[in-house]
């Protein structure tokens, strides 16, 4: 079985894990557990980062032993994680003595034997907040840019790290292994550091008691960076179980965030170039998430707790939330509003409205019993969708990931209102029929869930005991549990609302009880053109701006929109009004658009959205124009 060793960056326990450490670590949740279900043998670390000297500070400010308050703050941590269903198979602490303590003081000894650390003296700006020296060019109004706080002058005795002498070697590196570190605008950035010189690095310091002591020099201990990032190797037996080491070593991957990655791409493979170890096979430098645009930070007081969201709907929306509606590799924005508003579409009204119709017409129409039968349409899809998710998550992109599984969803509800098993259940002689349909839509449920089994791991686990399969996510595989089945019965569970809808009332929220609702609606003959509130509900209209505006080459009709929805980053639309329509009639109005349209492509581009207008008789259009309303502003 293929190992695969990934890890997290450790976290200061300086304070307590918020939403942006949090999205670290449940997306690489999201990978050890999709690797599980490939099949791979994992190995995922976590751990905490202690010997910085704001920890040692906050120690001292509660009057604790920094020890003392190390382990306090693990209990937290790991409380958070657990509670966030994060399913690491090791934590590992940078004050460990019998794992961390050895390795990094034999990473140093072996470095400094071979001529690559030497002894100066230092001085320049310290960010307490960064634990790193900062050039004067960088700080903005005399403040850390990052922390905006003043840095300290520091001038010290250290050891340096002979970083200067691997820059060739690391160009060299980054040049034969193209997915060293991902995602490329990363690695460009990364390119451009090495290639501008790399100057020494410090790997000491002077005058503190708080740290690993360093080996040849029992008065200064080993830098927090230099030290932390040696917890990788330290975890699995480097400097003190040879043979651990050399099963799990190297690292398959470092998940970091974007702001710490030179340190895992540069210094971090300089120093195993150094000592002669192997490199980890990739680094992928994930985006940050913003609340509200704004960078979460205490003096500003939107510290968003992940606890908050978890307590109150379970971890599972959180995470399919922060996969879904964030690329991989770039920034995302969170929000209670948007929040909401993707649980109702994706939970409430799309997957568990899908389980709920499946689970309660089988039960009334055929007894909970399903006959499975050979597959349609439906199929087809999940076979597409099962290999799209596969390709984008072995590439990391968990939400093409997400969204691959979420068509399939999607597909099966349209298939339901289009069979209407509702109708066929009228007449017995449809008995096969109805069977047919409900088969292939459980079918479609099984294959979904189990796709998003790495995301919503205790979700997905619930919805497959409901379709009468209890084995745990651990035994399944994807492959031999995510191709169609079309033979076998079973036993269906029709067991009430998973994810009840979020209702706003006055700015506050509040969820109704859909359990109370007939799971599905079936439409009485004189009204079948009339659709349902929920069913209008499930279109999402929304008020955007157009940034930019031009027409597509070779086509009359077609115009290329880029628009703000309020959302991360801006959206393509293509919209059929270039006839009514030049592009500077429309850069810089509010349009409405309907925003959750599959994507589409077309002339080679593809249009995610589409645009509101009226279609007068003779021709031309009208684009509907909201007031300035806030791009995101739902409209309904
Ligand atoms: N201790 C160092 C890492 C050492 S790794 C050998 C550190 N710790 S941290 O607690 O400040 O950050 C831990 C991780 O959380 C980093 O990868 C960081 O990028 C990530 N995040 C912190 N805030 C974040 C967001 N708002 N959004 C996403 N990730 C963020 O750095």
């Amino acid at each position: 079985m293929a190992r695969f060793l990934l890890t997290t960056a450790i976290d200061y326990v300086n304070s307590r894990p918020h939403l942006g450490t949090a999205y670290e670590k449940i997306t690489a949740d999201i990978i050890a557990r999709y690797r599980r279900l490939a099949g791979y043998d994992v190995h995922f670390l976590m751990g905490n980062d202690e010997h910085s000297q704001n920890v040692f500070k906050r120690a001292q400010e509660q009057g604790k032993d920094p020890l003392a308050y190390c382990d306090e703050m693990e209990q937290v941590f790991c409380e958070v994680w657990k509670r966030l269903d994060v399913s690491y198979d090791d934590f590992i602490r940078t004050t460990d003595r019998t794992r961390h303590y050895p390795a990094t003081q034999k990473l140093a000894q072996v470095a400094y034997d071979k001529g690559d650390i030497y002894e100066g003296s230092y001085e320049g700006w310290y960010c307490e907040g960064c634990e790193a020296f900062k050039p004067e060019k960088d700080l903005v109004n005399g403040n850390c840019p990052l922390h905006n706080t003043p840095p300290r002058w520091i001038k010290e005795k250290n050891w340096f790290f002979r970083l200067s002498r691997y820059q060739q070697p690391l160009l060299d590196h980054f040049a034969k292994h193209p997915s060293f570190l991902e995602p490329e605008i990363r690695r460009n950035e990364i390119l451009r550091l090495i290639e501008g010189g790399l100057e020494d690095i410090s790997m000491s310091r002077s005058g503190q008691s708080w740290g690993i002591p360093v080996p040849f020099d029992r008065d200064s201990v080993v830098y927090v960076w230099f030290d932390a990032l040696i917890n990788y190797a330290a975890a699995v037996g480097y400097g003190w179980n040879e043979d651990l080491y050399r099963q799990w070593w190297p690292a398959n991957l470092h998940v970091v965030g974007k702001d710490i990655t030179r340190f895992h791409s540069v210094f971090w493979p300089a120093m195993l170039m150094s000592v002669g170890e192997p490199l980890a096979e990739q680094v992928f430098g994930h985006g940050w998430v913003y609340f509200k645009g704004e960078r979460m930070s205490k003096s500003l007081g939107n510290i968003v707790d992940p606890l908050d969201a978890a307590n109150r709907f379970g971890p599972d929306p959180l995470r399919l939330y922060l996969a879904k509606e964030i690329p991989y590799g770039g920034d995302g924005d969170f929000t209670w509003g948007r929040f909401e508003e993707k649980y109702n579409a994706d939970l409430a009204n799309n997957l568990g409205n899908l389980v709920n119709r499946v689970a309660s017409m089988t039960e009334r129409y055929q007894q909970g019993r399903i006959r499975a039968t050979g597959g349609g349409a439906l199929a087809a899809i999940a076979a597409e969708s099962v290999s799209a998710y596969t390709a984008a998550m072995q590439a990391h992109a968990l939400h093409d990931g997400a969204a691959a599984a979420f068509r399939l969803i999607s597909a099966a509800n349209n298939f339901i209102a289009e069979q209407q098993p509702w109708a066929l259940a009228k007449d017995p002689a449809n008995a096969d029929q109805l069977n047919g349909v409900l088969a292939e839509s459980t079918e479609a449920v099984r294959i979904a869930a189990t796709l998003l089994a790495p995301i919503m791991p205790a979700s997905s686990t619930e919805i497959l005991r409901r379709l009468g399969d209890d084995r745990p996510l651990k035994d399944r595989r994807l492959g031999a549990d995510t191709a169609w089945r079309s033979s076998g019965e079973k036993q269906l569970l029709n067991a009430g609302a998973l994810w009840p809808r979020i209702e706003a009332e006055q700015g506050a929220a509040t969820v109704t009880d859909q359990t109370q609702k007939p799971a599905e609606t079936p439409a009485p003959a004189d009204t079948s053109s009339t659709i349902t509130i929920d069913d209008f509900m499930r279109v999402h209209l929304k008020v955007a701006k157009v940034l930019e505006a031009e027409r597509m080459p070779k086509s009359q009709k077609l115009l290329k929109l880029k628009v703000d929805a309020g959302e991360a980053e801006p959206r393509t639309i293509l919209a059929g009004i270039a006839e009514a329509y030049g592009p500077e009639a429309l850069i810089g109005k509010s349009i409405v658009i309907v925003a959750n349209l599959a994507p589409r492509k077309m002339m080679g581009i593809e249009s995610n959205g589409m645009v509101l207008a009226a279609s007068p008789e003779g021709g031309g259009a009208i684009v509907l124009n909201s007031e300035p309303a806030a791009p995101g502003t739902r409209v309904r």
